[in-house]
C-alpha cells in the first residue's frame, strides 16, 4: 500500500519562559518522528499524556509548523507549500477534536457550520448547499431538519456527529481524530466509533486516530504507533503490536489494559521532563531492562514493518501471550459486547 502521508525526522519544540518572560529552555514535544501512513489505513497513535500525540497530529496537518523534518502529503512537500496551495490542499485533510463543545462555533447554526467548508473549498454550487448539508447530516445519523438548530441544543454525541459531518464536507482523503470519543459517555463512544469506522470504509478514508483507549485502538486500527516523550518507540500492525509488543514501554502500556494478559513490566518513576529528556533511550530511566548502551546511544526505530526503538529488543524475555478474553474492566467488556453484537448482525447470523 502506498503512503498518503510520510514524515521524516519531524520535530517541534515550544519555548518555555520563566515568570519574567525569559526563555529558559524548550519543551521538545515532538522530537525526531519518522512515520508512514498507508493510504486507506487507520493508524493509531498511543502513549501517555504529554508524550506529544496532539502536537504530532497538528504538525502532520501543518496546523502548527514543524521546526525541522519533511512532511509529504499526497505527493506535496507540505512544509514548502505557499499559502494559496496550502489552502487548496486543506480540503484533503481534516481534524476532529476531542471536545465537540469547543470545536463548534456557538454562533453558527449546524447548517452554517457544515456549509462553511463546502463554500470555502467550492465543493458544490450555492444552490445545492442545503441539500448537501442534509445529506451529510443524514450520513452521520442526524435528522436533516435539525440543521437549523444551534450547537448547544445537541448532546455531546450529536455534537461530535456534527463535527464529523463538517470534517467530511470537503471530501478529505485524510482525517486526524484527536481523542474523538474520549469526552463522550461510554455507550455513545461505541456508536461514534462505529460511525467513524463505517465512514472510513465507505469513503476510503485514511484515518489517524489519536487515542489513549487501547480497547478502541485494538478494534479499529490497522497499525499502531506508540509514542514516548516525543518519539515513536514502536510501530507496526495492530495485531502484532498487541500480541507481541517489542518495546518495554509498549508492554507496560498493554499490561495496564485489563484482559490483555501481557506480563506487567513495572514502570518506575515519573515521566521525565520533555524540557530535559534523558540521554540515549528516553525510556531508560523507567525501564527495568536498561543497560549501559541505553544511556549512551539513542536506539533507532528498526525492524521493518513492525519496528521498535530498543537496543535490547532481540534479547528481552518474552511478553506472555495475551489471554484474549476475560476483560476485567467494565468499559472494555461493554465495548467488546457491542462490537460482537455488531458482527453478528452484519453477517445476518442471528440466534
Ligand atoms: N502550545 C504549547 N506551548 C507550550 N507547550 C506545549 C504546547 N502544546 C503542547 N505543549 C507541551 O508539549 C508536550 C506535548 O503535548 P501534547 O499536547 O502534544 O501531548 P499529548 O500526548 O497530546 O497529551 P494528552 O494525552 O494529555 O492530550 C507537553 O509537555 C505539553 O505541555
Ligand atoms: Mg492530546
Amino acid at each position: 500500500m502506498s503512503a498518503i502521508l510520510e514524515l521524516e525526522d519531524v520535530a517541534r519544540a515550544f519555548p518555555v519562559r520563566d515568570a519574567l518572560g525569559r526563555a529558559k529552555g524548550a519543551v521538545r514535544a515532538v522530537d525526531g518522528v519518522s512515520l508512514s501512513v498507508p493510504e486507506g489505513a487507520v493508524l493509531a497513535i498511543v502513549g501517555e499524556s504529554g508524550c506529544g500525540k496532539s502536537t504530532l497530529g497538528r504538525v502532520m496537518l501543518r496546523l502548527i509548523e514543524a521546526d525541522r523534518g519533511a512532511i509529504r502529503f499526497m505527493g506535496d512537500d507540505l512544509r514548502a507549500l505557499k499559502p494559496d496551495a496550502l489552502r487548496r490542499r486543506r480540503r484533503d485533510m481534516q481534524l476532529i477534536f476531542q471536545d465537540p463543545f469547543a470545536s463548534l462555533d456557538p454562533r453558527m447554526t449546524v447548517e452554517e457550520a457544515v456549509a462553511e467548508p463546502l463554500r470555502l473549498h467550492g465543493i458544490v454550487p450555492r444552490a445545492q448547499e442545503r441539500e448537501r448539508v442534509a445529506e451529510l447530516m443524514a450520513r452521520v445519523g442526524l435528522r436533516p431538519e435539525q440543521a437549523r438548530r444551534w450547537p448547544h441544543e445537541f448532546s455531546g454525541g450529536q455534537r461530535q456527529r456534527i463535527a464529523i459531518a463538517r470534517a467530511l464536507a470537503s471530501q478529505p482523503r485524510l482525517i486526524v481524530g484527536d481523542e474523538p470519543v474520549s469526552a463522550l459517555d461510554v455507550s455513545v463512544q461505541a456508536q461514534v466509533i462505529n460511525l467513524l469506522q463505517d465512514l472510513i470504509r465507505e469513503f476510503r478514508l485514511t484515518f489517524v486516530l489519536i487515542s489513549h483507549d487501547l480497547g478502541v485502538v485494538r478494534h479499529i486500527a490497522d497499525r499502531v504507533a506508540v509514542m514516548y516523550l516525543g518519539r515513536i518507540v514502536e510501530e507496526g500492525p495492530t495485531a502484532q503490536v498487541f500480541h507481541a509488543p517489542r518495546h518495554p514501554y509498549t508492554r507496560a502500556l498493554l499490561a495496564a489494559v485489563p484482559g490483555q494478559g501481557v506480563k506487567a513490566v513495572p514502570l518506575e518513576g515519573d515521566v521525565p521532563s520533555p524540557i530535559d529528556p534523558p540521554s540515549g533511550c528516553r525510556f531508560r530511566t523507567r525501564c527495568p531492562f536498561a543497560e549501559a548502551i541505553c544511556t549512551e546511544q539513542a536506539p533507532p526505530l528498526e525492524g521493518g514493518s513492525h519496528a521498535a526503538a530498543c537496543h535490547l529488543q532481540h534479547r528481552l524475555p518474552p511478553a506472555v501471550p495475551p489471554a484474549e478474553h476475560d476483560a476485567g474492566g467494565e468499559r472494555l467488556r461493554r465495548l467488546q459486547a457491542f462490537f460482537t453484537d455488531r458482527k453478528t448482525n452484519n453477517t445476518g447470523a442471528t440466534t
